[in-house]
């Protein structure tokens, strides 16, 4: 047990004798402290960190390179490129809210119905019946009276944007998708939930054709 003993040659038994290992004069408790520079390699890892900053800053951060938001961007211009890769871009009229409401391959109407759970339930709510907005269930429109103006209202907002103009946030073609879905609501004649507001007047049926 001779190596471990002075505190002033070496760590710990197994290490050799380091004769230029110096105590610190700190002294707490007893414990002492060597007086050890941190190791090279640790202080080029601390700069690495440093100088890789200052070029991950001017790239990310100050418009070199892409940022997050404009990613995103160019995946969900990809993911839609894909999606409606062969639909091309829908108009909001009468004869095309038509076909996707009775004609259309199903999926379209899925994905009206998801762009409504995802951006309208929340205020009429995941049937349609309202919760802060008006029942789409019913006969009665305050805004609507023929096909084309749901996708109008969707696009433009209504009420002084309490309901809210999505054209800056949806494609096109969702607009009609959601237009056909929301379209297809009506007739489910649910009470209507929460929504205080005006109700309308009772409108012509749907034109069939
Ligand atoms: C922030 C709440 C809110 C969201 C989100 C919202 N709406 Fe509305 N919407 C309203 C309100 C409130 C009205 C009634 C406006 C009024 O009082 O004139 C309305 C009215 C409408 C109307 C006209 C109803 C009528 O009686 O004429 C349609 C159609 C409609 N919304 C569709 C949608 C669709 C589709 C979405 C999703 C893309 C959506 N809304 C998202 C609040 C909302």
């Amino acid at each position: 047990m001779s190596e471990s003993t002075d505190p002033n040659t070496t760590h710990s038994p197994s290490s050799p004798v380091q004769q230029e290992d110096i105590l610190t004069d700190h002294e707490y408790d007893g414990i002492k402290e060597y007086d050890n520079p941190t190791p090279g390699w640790w202080n080029w890892l601390f700069i690495g960190t440093f100088v890789f900053s200052i070029f991950y800053f001017i790239f990310f951060h100050m418009g070199v390179g892409p940022s997050i938001e404009s990613q995103y961007d160019a995946a969900q211009a990809a993911h839609i490129e894909v999606l409606f890769g062969d639909l091309g871009t829908l108009e909001p009229d009468q004869e095309t809210i038509l076909a996707y409401m009775n004609h259309a391959d199903e999926k379209w109407l899925k994905r009206g119905a998801s762009v409504f759970q995802q951006q309208c339930a929340k205020c009429h709510g995941s049937d349609g019946a309202g919760v802060a907005a008006p029942n789409m269930t019913d006969d009665k429109f305050i805004h609507v009276k023929k096909l084309e103006d749901i996708a109008r209202v969707v696009a433009k907002g209504a009420n002084k944007q309490l309901m809210p103009a999505w054209e800056k946030q949806l494609h096109p073609n969702d607009i009609v998708l959601v237009s056909a879905y929301v379209a297809k609501l009506r007739g489910d004649n649910l009470p209507t939930r929460g929504w205080a507001g005006a109700v309308g007047e009772p409108i012509d049926p749907w034109p069939t054709e």
